[in-house]
C-alpha cells in the first residue's frame, strides 16, 4: 500500500468523467487500498479515484473512521429531504463552503468482489455519497457552493 498524491483544484483530471470498472484486477485492488490509505492519512471522510489521478468510477467513504465503504460504479437511486451545511474536499485543502444536499441518499454499487451492494445514509453519509459521486463526473462542490468559500480555522491543539 502507498499514499498517493492528492490532485488539487485546478488540475484538469478533476474535471473529467470517469470510466466504469469492468473487472477487478490486481492493479485496481491496489488502487483501492492506496485510496483508503490516502484518505485516512489526510483525515478525510471520502476520496474518489480522480483525486489520485485515476479516471475510474471508484470512491471510498468512511464517515465514522471505523468501517469504509468501497463503491465501484456507484449510482444514486433515491434521495429525499434537504440539508445545508459546510462541506470540504481533500482537493481544496483548508477551504470549506456551504452546500445544500439531500438529507437521505440510497445508492447502488459493486463491492471489491464486483458483487452488487446497496448503501443508504442520512446527514454526513448522504452528503459524502453525493460529494464523492460528483467527483466521478468531474464535478466539485465549488460549483454548488452558496456564497463564498471560507478558510477552515483549525483549533489549536491543547496540551
Ligand atoms: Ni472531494
Amino acid at each position: 500500500m502507498a499514499i498517493r498524491n492528492i490532485r488539487e483544484f485546478g488540475d484538469e483530471v478533476l474535471n473529467k468523467k470517469c470510466k466504469e470498472v469492468k473487472e477487478m484486477t490486481p492493479r485496481t485492488k491496489e488502487l483501492i487500498e492506496d485510496m483508503l490509505e490516502t484518505m485516512y492519512d489526510a483525515n478525510g471522510v471520502g476520496l474518489a479515484a480522480p483525486q489520485v489521478g485515476v479516471l475510474k468510477r471508484i470512491v471510498v467513504i468512511d464517515v465514522t473512521g471505523e468501517d469504509p465503504y468501497i463503491l465501484i460504479n456507484p449510482r444514486i437511486v433515491e434521495t429525499s429531504g434537504e440539508q445545508t451545511g459546510q462541506e470540504g474536499c481533500l482537493s481544496l485543502p483548508g477551504k470549506s463552503g456551504q452546500v445544500t444536499r439531500p438529507n437521505y441518499v440510497k445508492a447502488v454499487a459493486l463491492d471489491v468482489n464486483m458483487k452488487p451492494i446497496e448503501i443508504e445514509g442520512t446527514e454526513l453519509l448522504a452528503r459524502a455519497i453525493c460529494h464523492e459521486l460528483d467527483h466521478l463526473d468531474g464535478h466539485l462542490y465549488t460549483e454548488k457552493v452558496e456564497g463564498e468559500l471560507q478558510e477552515v480555522v483549525y483549533d489549536e491543539p491543547e496540551d
